[in-house]
């Protein structure tokens, strides 16, 4: 009998890898990707625990899921709210059938055979060693592929839940990674991003990530190499060397810094200052001419004073970040920040973040104007959401619209920027015989 799983997947790229497992688990049992919910036997709800508000769209989500359930179909929550919540879940969504943490997918078929037979089942146990080396990622088909590379985190700190929904930080190894890339340039993929929680503290016992993004760099017909999320200071010398020598390194780092104060940082546990923070973006710079840099940052932290938000908004202008993402602070239960005094209210935590809004908006606005007029080679990813034009990156992570056919989808193109949103571009070809070389 054909058997359909459909996965909808919240929260980060390694739980975008994390949904490319499970089906490669399911299809070793003989399941199909089913493209809704509705066609499928299996539902699964990849889940992200980092913020309250992820965690209410999927107590939403399920609530229609559960509606639309379908006699004999199993419903299952995964990821990190599964792995955080447990069986709390099964209680609270009544016709969940399955919890199952990230450590457990290698279990998902026993799990739903369980389920199938009407018990309700979880599985939230941590597995230290598991890196699901055997398994056969069923990937999105594309010119990119995501490669997680070391899963779990060691740092603590203070406002976040992955060390609780990940457990311990460990890495694949080296050969490992290398074999995986090369068989998916053999079949065509020409950009990597591998994921870590903290990337460049990657270590396989033998290799750093110095070692790795050389590794990488090294198989034929791999043209960029990127990877996310990086900690500040684990940019070791060798690690920026190896990002400024390896040519398929893309210039670009993701950077997140949380806050541009020392106090706030601290009180974080984050482990570098606001002037170590900016070293380590000026040695980048100073390395990898033309790179950008884009970071996270939280607003309404514990104790944030006014003066402390204002050090954060200076930041942004002295790192000069070409991108942000901002967030409001979530109390995540378990974490030590729960115990930090003086919670700011929400109404000053929103009127912070709009200003930081702002803030960030201007700065990547007066930088993206002044690019207007640049040319770079962009990798043809996907149709844009609307009209009929395609999308494009550059290697420094700036998205281009450009008026192509689907067909160019893969192709590596040669593009003058044309125009600006502000955050996107427009962009025209360049002939090649035309290209400024
Ligand atoms: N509240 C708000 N934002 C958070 N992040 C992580 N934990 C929290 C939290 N409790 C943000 C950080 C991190 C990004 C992935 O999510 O900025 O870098």
């Amino acid at each position: 009998m054909l058997k359909r799983v459909y996965i909808e997947t919240y929260g980060c790229q390694m739980n975008v890898a994390d949904s490319e497992l499970m089906f490669g688990v399911l299809g070793r049992e003989g399941y199909l990707r089913a493209e809704t919910a509705e066609d499928a036997d299996v539902v699964l709800v990849n889940t992200c625990a980092v913020r309250d508000n992820a965690e209410q769209r999927v107590i939403g989500r399920m609530g229609e899921l559960q509606r639309h359930k379908r006699p004999g179909s199993v419903l299952g929550v995964v990821g990190c709210m599964a792995q955080r919540l447990g069986p709390a879940l099964l209680a609270r969504v009544p016709r969940v059938d399955l919890v199952v943490g990230p450590d457990g997918y290698r279990n998902l078929p026993e799990l739903i055979g369980l389920a199938q037979g009407g018990q309700r089942v979880s599985d939230t146990g941590f597995r230290p060693w598991e890196h699901y080396e055997d398994v056969p990622a069923v990937r999105e088909k594309g010119p990119g592929a995501f490669v997680t590379v070391q899963r779990g985190c060691d740092y603590r700190c203070t406002f976040c839940v992955v060390p609780q929904t990940r457990g311990v930080e460990r890495s694949r190894r080296l050969a490992d990674v290398q074999r995986e890339v090369a068989g998916l340039v053999e079949q065509g993929t020409t950009e990597v991003t591998l994921l870590g929680q903290t990337v460049n503290s990657y270590h396989d016992g033998e290799h750093d990530f110095a070692d790795l993004l050389r590794a990488v760099g090294d198989i034929d017909g791999l043209r960029r190499i990127r990877f996310t999320s990086p900690y500040p200071t684990d940019f070791t010398p060798r690690v920026v060397d190896a990002i400024a020598t390896t040519p398929a390194v893309c210039e670009h780092v993701h950077l997140p810094v949380q806050s541009g104060s020392n106090a706030v940082l601290k009180r974080m546990l984050r482990r570098y200052t606001r002037e170590r923070y900016v070293e380590v973006v000026a040695e980048l710079r100073r390395a990898v001419p033309g790179i950008t840099l884009s970071t996270d940052i939280i607003v309404g932290f514990p104790g944030e004073t006014e003066d402390q938000f204002t050090a954060t908004l200076s930041l942004v202008t002295e790192a000069d970040f070409d991108d942000a993402y901002t967030f409001k602070y979530s109390v995540r239960d378990g974490t030590a920040a729960v115990r930090l005094k003086d919670h700011v209210p929400d109404e000053v935590a929103s009127e912070r973040l709009a200003r930081l809004i702002e803030v960030v908006r201007a700065n990547v606005r007066r930088k993206n104007m002044a690019r207007l007029g640049e040319t770079h080679e962009v990798l043809v990813e996907r149709p844009a959401r609307r009209g009929h034009l395609m999308l494009a990156r550059t290697r420094t992570n700036q998205l281009v619209l450009l008026d192509l056919p689907a067909t160019a989808i893969g192709e590596y193109q040669t593009v003058r920027l044309t125009g600006t949103t502000g955050s996107t571009f427009t962009g025209a070809v360049v002939l090649p015989q035309l290209a400024v070389l």
